[in-house]
């Protein structure tokens, strides 16, 4: 089986665009993708930010469907400490019926203070134990049995006929279809999320911190699936990178540092990675004494992109399994391309079609 090419549409946009030119470069996105062979389209959710405006990722993904054909879609993730569990819980599985296994799930606690300040949180400290209490009640309420529950965050239930005699009305099927899949959001090394994925058999999704994260995220998820009874399957984790592919290595650089990739990093992700402390990986791996306020684009180009001729890029994908192990997709995080998008769709159907499908997994 061959690696399998995603994309992860968060969507890094420039701060000016507006909310109707963004959905229509995912849509265009989608398209492109689809029909370059690609399986997973995941969209993300954030509420405040203007580098990453889709706030409903669903609107995209029901609008999407229909003008692809086999691409497979994801919120990734729906943040579900900001939701009410019942209800989003009754919305994912109608969406989940309209697109069928075409659709599934990914879920997070929501990794931006301001986002956490919208909803009335002092920060994401508390996040996490939220999303436990809210994937149970939405697994309660999947299960369309009557039920009634008061939480330390949240009240739920499930009607049945005792709740309203003399007037039994019929409960629609808002379960979700059978055997969606379920994905969980890892970042930290120490990763508790990759830890409760495992316990609860939901699959693993990464953004890529260098290999000793790498590594500890299949550690800690294949340890936890195992002890509560599961087989992990390397077919089943997920991790995201930036990529550019291009004739050359010197062409894909070139490209890459004057598109919206560099644009989003320089801008964006450069100061997020500083402040979280998202290069200690990466700059370990690379072999070189430098703290991350040495680092410059041209560090980025080449140890944190996956940048250059679609067989260094392979290169580079083969020594990470070989280090690693291996995984079942790799998702290219979508940027904002809509200025030039020529280059930027060349390289995403290039990493499909001469890079992924030539990598046996
Ligand atoms: C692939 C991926 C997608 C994510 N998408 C979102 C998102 O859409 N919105 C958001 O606020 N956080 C998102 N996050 C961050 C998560 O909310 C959260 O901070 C992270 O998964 C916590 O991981 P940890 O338990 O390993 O520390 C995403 C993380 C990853 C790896």
């Amino acid at each position: 089986m061959a690696l399998r090419a995603g994309i992860f549409h968060t969507p890094y946009n420039k701060p000016h665009r507006t909310p109707l030119e963004m959905f229509e470069w995912s849509l265009d996105l989608a398209r492109t993708c689809d029909e370059a062979g690609y399986k997973d389209f995941l969209v993300g959710e954030h509420y405040t930010l203007a580098r990453e405006n889709i706030p409903v990722p669903e609107a995209v993904i029901a609008a999407a469907a229909p003008m692809t054909k086999t691409l497979r879609f994801a919120p990734m993730a729906h943040l579900l400490p900001y939701h009410n569990p019942a209800t989003l819980a009754v919305r994912i599985g109608w969406l989940s019926r309209v697109l069928g296994d075409r659709y599934y799930l990914g879920v997070a606690p929501g990794g931006h203070h301001t986002d956490a300040i919208l909803n009335g949180f002092d920060g994401i400290g508390g996040l996490p134990e939220r999303q436990l209490e809210a994937l149970d009640v939405m697994q309660q309420v999947w299960k369309r049995e009557p039920f009634k529950f008061k939480g330390n965050f949240y009240q739920a239930g499930f009607p049945g006929p005792d709740d309203m005699p003399g007037y039994n009305v019929e409960i629609a099927d808002n379960s979700p279809h059978p055997g969606m899949e379920i994905a969980v959001t890892g970042l930290s090394t120490k990763s508790p999320s990759m830890k409760f994925a495992g316990e609860r058999n939901y699959s693993p999704i990464s953004f890529f911190g260098g290999t000793a994260q790498m590594k500890a995220h299949w550690d800690t998820w294949s340890a936890a699936m195992e002890a509560s009874g599961h087989t992990p399957d390397r077919k089943r984790f997920t991790i995201c990178r930036e990529v550019f592919i291009a004739d050359t290595d010197a062409e894909a650089k070139r490209r890459a540092l004057s598109s919206g990739l560099a644009e989003s990093w320089e801008k964006y992700l450069f100061p997020i990675y500083k402040k979280f402390d998202l290069f200690a990986g990466i700059i370990a791996d690379s072999g070189k004494d430098l703290t991350p306020d040495q680092l410059d684009m041209d560090f980025l180009a080449e140890h944190v992109w996956l940048c250059g001729s679609p067989e260094t890029v392979a290169e580079k994908i083969e020594t990470l399994i070989d280090q690693v192990g291996s995984f079942g997709q790799l998702c290219v995080n979508s940027h904002d391309y809509i200025d030039d998008p020529a280059p930027a769709k060349e390289s995403l159907q290039r990493f499909a079609q001469e890079v992924t499908a030539k990598i046996e997994i």
